[in-house]
């Protein structure tokens, strides 16, 4: 994580953080969680489409899978999946999401290929050195050092492991333009209000991943953007997913942006008529970046 103690750092699908490594307090963890399991939940077949890539590039030789900054899992399990011979180390600072994995690691029947790691990722993997395979979804920007931390991240990958880095532009768009009335482009003045914050507070979101992969010593062998995009018929989880976003966008925003557009932002929350969680007119659209870079 980045050393801002600030409570307005959001990102992502509305990724909300405590920093402080380790020191993550107990209710921004559990919104944080829940948007990770909805977000892992909605975009599974992307999920599952990236996972395949990443098996195709790493062959039938995956033993041990380093999932960094695991979250609550959404990655180590879907690895564990693709990788049936394999056991997975999770790497997180936050103490009370490494709980929750181990919980649905138990309740999966999954506990003797898991183990958790407690720790600054950004100071190297715990002294792991045989990992055919390190994985980082959502977190690399986080960490104060993206070279130091490519540096520990090589030497923890055995010679000719991959390391998948997936990173997000930013919050998912979820509502037609005139979505509220009075107020068109209401999803761009917060995306770029909260743009501001992050410039601040995680500096290296949307850092070129490429170019810091190959100065670390790693050959990046894939590079993707893709923009998802998903439609009506949406399941339940979608308005679930989208009100837990713009509510904490609308609480890092709150007294920074327009006062009509967080009022605008109140009516998508407060239950009514207009409440994301009843609209039938949500599209979700997010953008995707992966990178796939094999150890020399
Ligand atoms: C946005 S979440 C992504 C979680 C998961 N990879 C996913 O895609 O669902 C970022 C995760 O990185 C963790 N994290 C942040 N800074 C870290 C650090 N310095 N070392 C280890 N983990 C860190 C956070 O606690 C959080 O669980």
């Amino acid at each position: 994580m980045t050393s801002s103690a600030s409570p307005t750092h959001h990102h992502g699908p509305g990724h909300h953080h405590e920093h402080g490594h380790g020191q993550a307090d107990t209710g921004q963890d559990d919104a944080l969680a829940a948007v990770l399991d909805l977000d892992a939940e909605i975009f599974a077949p992307y999920l599952d489409a990236v996972t395949r890539r990443v098996a195709e590039l790493a062959g039938g030789g995956v033993t041990h899978v380093v999932d960094l900054g695991s979250g609550t899992g959404a990655g180590t399990f879907a690895l564990l999946e693709r990788f049936p011979r394999a056991r997975a180390t999770a790497v997180d600072s936050s103490p009370a999401m490494l709980a929750r994995l181990a919980e649905s690691a138990r309740a999966k029947g999954l506990d003797d290929r898991v183990s958790t790691l407690e720790t600054d990722a950004g100071t190297g993997l715990g002294g792991i050195t045989d990992a055919d395979l390190v994985w980082a979804s959502a977190s690399l920007h986080h960490l104060d050092d993206p070279a130091a931390a490519l540096s520990g991240i090589r030497a923890a990958l055995r010679p000719g492991g991959l390391l998948a880095v997936a990173e997000l532009d930013g919050m998912p768009h979820f509502l037609p333009d005139d979505a509220v009335a009075g107020r068109p482009g209401l999803e761009d003045r917060c995306r770029e209000a909260l743009a501001g914050l992050h410039a601040g507070q995680v500096p290296h979101l949307g850092a070129d991943w490429g170019a810091l992969l190959a100065a670390a010593g790693f050959t990046v062998e894939q590079e993707r953007t893709e923009r998802l995009e998903l439609r009506a018929p949406l399941p339940d989880a979608v308005g679930r997913y989208a009100h837990l976003v713009l509510g904490r966008v609308r609480g890092a925003l709150d007294g920074r942006a327009d006062p009509a557009d967080l009022a605008a932002l109140g009516t998508l929350l407060d239950g009514g008529p207009g409440d994301v969680r009843h609209r039938e007119d949500l599209v979700v659209r997010s953008t995707r970046q992966l990178w796939l870079a094999r150890r020399s």
